[in-house]
């Protein structure tokens, strides 16, 4: 926790990979900053513009100082400034980690089944570092990933080194057919019904926008997974980020703290009310 724990602290970025159109990761390095949890976000601060929440989407240690990868989709003043003005050099600010991640301890023998959408993969990424550095303690890994053209796939380079990841399965999907494409085409969700699911011993992992999380956990269910065993993490707008204001609540959580990741179980009765 920081001393004054709603001022940003300044962080040097220090790389900016394009992954996709209006989508950069932007890097910073910070001395000092807790190591993130997996599911995690922080608080990025744009100066003299405002403060959004963006989840860590890769996180590791560089002599003294923490490196920590956040991608951005541009929609709005805060994240096009990111997108467009942020380069190496640059200074922004964070604050965090903040939340509730993806549950990983304790999931010791399960299989994961990662399904992401879009932009989603990012809060997802740090699961498949977490696994992959602790790959006899799981068991089967399932990627399943699809964005709307093969121009909007994040992480391009680094999709294909998932399937060199042992015991794994990669499954890609992109919406519509497009010249030269020969994977799978369709929604990713479309992708939960081809895998060899065992619902006795998976856990899966889901984010992508929300309507595509729904399509997901009822995908998952008709397959026999427990709603505690499906897990999902929630975008809704913020300002503290960690449990003062209010401005996050999605029916009596407060997704900052409560959140962001919750279990499907936890969401039942919120998850398909219109207007929460
Ligand atoms: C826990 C969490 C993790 C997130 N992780 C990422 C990430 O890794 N990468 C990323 O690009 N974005 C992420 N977001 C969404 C990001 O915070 C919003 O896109 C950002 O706050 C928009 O701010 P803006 O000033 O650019 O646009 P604004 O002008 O504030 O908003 C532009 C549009 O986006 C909508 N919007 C704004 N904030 C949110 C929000 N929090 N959730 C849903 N819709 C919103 C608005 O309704 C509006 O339609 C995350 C949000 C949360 C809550
Ligand atoms: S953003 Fe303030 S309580 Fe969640």
């Amino acid at each position: 926790m920081l001393a004054k724990p709603l001022t940003p602290l300044p962080a040097v970025v220090t790389g900016v990979i394009d992954e996709a159109p209006l989508v950069k990761t932007i890097y910073v390095a910070l001395r000092d900053f807790p190591e993130p949890a997996p599911g995690q976000f922080n608080m990025v601060y744009a100066r003299g513009l405002g403060e959004v929440p963006i989840s860590v989407s890769d996180a590791f240690r560089r002599g003294d100082r923490l490196v920590i990868a956040h991608t951005v989709r541009s929609v709005g003043a805060v994240t096009k400034h990111l997108t467009t003005f942020i380069e190496v050099g640059s200074q922004v600010g964070i604050r965090g980690p903040y939340g509730r991640g993806w549950p990983l301890e304790g999931m010791e023998g399960m299989d994961v089944l990662i399904v992401g959408g879009g932009i989603g993969l990012a809060p997802l990424r740090p699961i498949i570092r977490y696994v992959e550095a602790r790959r006899d303690s799981f068991g089967r890994l399932f990627i399943l990933y699809g964005a709307r053209t093969p121009h909007d796939l994040i992480y391009k380079h680094e999709l294909g080194k998932y399937t060199e990841i042992p015991n794994s399965v990669v499954k890609v999907s992109i919406d519509k057919p497009y010249e030269g494409w020969t994977g799978y085409v369709g929604f990713v969700t479309d992708l939960i019904d081809r895998i060899d699911l065992d619902p006795s011993r998976t856990t899966a992992y889901v984010c992508g926008p929300e309507v595509m999380m729904k399509v997901a956990v009822r995908r998952l269910a008709s397959r026999g997974l427990k709603a505690d065993k499906m897990f999902l993490s929630l975008e809704r707008r913020m300002r503290c980020g960690m449990g003062v204001c209010g401005t996050c609540q999605f029916g009596h959580y407060f997704v900052c703290k409560d959140g962001p990741v919750f279990s499907y179980d936890e969401l039942m009765n919120y998850l398909w009310v219109d207007g929460i």
